[in-house]
């Protein structure tokens, strides 16, 4: 429930200069890294041949036997997914721009605060987990800092809007159908935010009977219930000056909501059977796939912590309202996937995605990854063909324009008319096409069309 033990993020730290990479070595290592030194670029290049590879490269600009953008663009062809933070003595533009182009997410110049330094250190890692737990950045994310893809109106309205609230340290409700990225979301929130270098703690409120949440959340001291056989702290202490997510939180009891209420509303909280009062500087979001403003006129959700964790929201649209979006996300999930399993597929079938466009995606972002995932390990080829395909996507109703013309009532799954009418349109043409021996001027005809309004739908449909 909160972050997952992964192994220790390994750093490079190369500089000439001995008592700097010695300061760098007992800093980043009682922050957690393992920490790998050199003196010069030669050593540098040395480390990078043998491995292990590190995630972070921070490297001097100028050494006497060269560059720290040498030994940057080493590392990134043995490992492109590693991160260089470049150090300079002057501040210069195009040693500024020559890093970036070459992948250096980040430079300082000497000297620098150590505390901002570790907190850069800690940003770059903890993005690069992100984007290698999940999915891998879209191109835009370099130097702007936006891992939600997509190009339709709502998803561009949600980044603006994630950007704006992230400037802020008030609670936030995330609302959306499963699958849709509330916890994605959530994530990108903290990680443009201030807190971005402290914890990100994430707990499902759904998951737990209310005593074990209370005391999951807020700790417990020894010997305060049987089983407390140690004083424990919280989420909320885990979370100290980083963000706290309430995932599911429609499913919390009306008495854990008094208590989150008052955590809210007064910042202190006590451990569970403590007397002590505890600061709780926390940043709150919470996320639900219910209606919360329908459970508060019914009395299972509390008006007053409702409003409280409601002083921005974010509502995410179901994958359906936004088709434009699903080629960028599928070819997105197509090339992680591909990548990650070493498999020859680099493109969708036109077949494929008209496929993917006219299904109703009831799992959202979360079932079109699923979709991806599979396909790719399925597929033999470099195209993804509709076989690769999850067979109820193959015989979806609104696939079939015969299945559904047939139909007097609408599927109670609904279905998507725009994509519906392209296919009985792309239907009739392959049908007058054949009909008329392959002469397309013949065709346009036999559909009262004129030949270039046939040439550009056959075109738009790539007929043969
Ligand atoms: N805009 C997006 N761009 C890229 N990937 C996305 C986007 N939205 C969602 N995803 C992907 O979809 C997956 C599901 O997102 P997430 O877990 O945040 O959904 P959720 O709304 O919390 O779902 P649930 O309600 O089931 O908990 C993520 O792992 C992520 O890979
Ligand atoms: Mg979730």
């Amino acid at each position: 429930m909160s972050a997952t033990a992964a192994p220790k993020p390994r750093i490079l730290v190369v500089d000439d200069e001995r008592s700097l990479r010695e300061m760098l070595s007992i800093v980043l290592n009682r922050e957690g890294y393992e920490v790998m030194t050199a003196e010069d670029v030669g050593s540098a290049l040395e480390h990078i041949r043998r491995g292990p590879l590190p995630d972070l490269l921070i490297s001097d600009l100028r050494m006497p036997d060269g560059s720290g953008v040498d030994v940057l663009r080493a590392l990134k062809e043995r490992s492109p997914s590693s991160i260089g933070l470049l150090l300079t003595a002057y501040a210069s533009a195009d040693t500024a721009v020559e890093a970036m182009r070459l992948g250096a997410v980040d430079y300082l110049t000497k000297p620098f605060d150590v505390a901002d330094l570790k907190a850069r250190v800690a940003r770059h890692l903890e993005a690069k987990r992100l984007a290698e737990t999940q999915v891998a950045p879209p191109e835009g994310r370099k130097g702007q800092g936006f891992v939600l893809a997509g190009r339709s109106r709502q998803i561009l309205d949600v980044i603006s809007l994630v950007a704006r609230v992230a400037r802020t340290d008030a609670s936030v409700l995330i609302t959306g159908e499963s699958g849709t990225g509330k916890e994605w979301t959530a994530r990108e929130i903290h990680l443009q935010s201030s807190r971005q270098a402290q914890p990100f703690v994430a707990v499902n409120c759904g998951a737990f009977t209310e005593s074990i949440l209370e005391s999951e959340l807020f700790g417990h001291m020894k010997g305060s219930f049987t089983g407390a056989v140690d004083t424990k702290k919280g989420l909320l202490e885990a979370a100290d000056r980083g963000t706290l997510f309430l995932d599911e939180v429609g499913e919390t009891s009306l008495g854990m909501q008094v208590k989150l209420l008052r955590v809210l509303q007064e910042r202190r909280f006590r451990r569970v059977g403590g007397t002590q009062e505890l600061e709780a500087d926390v940043r709150f979001i919470a996320a639900t796939n219910r209606n919360l403003e329908e459970m508060v006129r019914t009395n299972v959700f509390r008006e007053d912590f409702f409003f409280r964790i409601n002083v921005i929201s974010v509502r995410l649209p179901a994958l359906r309202e936004r088709a434009e979006d699903i080629p960028i996300l599928a070819e997105q999930f197509l090339r992680r996937f591909a990548e990650r399993m070493g498999r020859p597929v680099q493109g969708i079938a036109a077949e494929t995605m008209r496929l993917l466009l006219g299904y109703r995606w009831p799992g959202n972002v979360r079932e079109l990854e699923n979709v991806m995932e599979r396909g790719v390990a399925l597929e033999q080829t470099a195209e993804l063909s509709p076989d690769s395909l999850p067979p109820h996507l193959m015989d979806q109703p609104s696939a079939s324009p015969a299945a559904m013309a047939a139909l007097e009532a609408i599927p109670a799954a609904g279905f998507n008319l725009e994509t519906h009418l392209q296919q009985i349109e792309r239907m009739h043409l392959e049908r007058a096409l054949k009909q008329a021996g392959g002469v397309q001027v013949k065709a346009a005809d036999l559909l009262g069309i004129t030949f270039r309004q046939f040439r550009y739908l056959a075109k738009k449909y790539q007929l043969k």
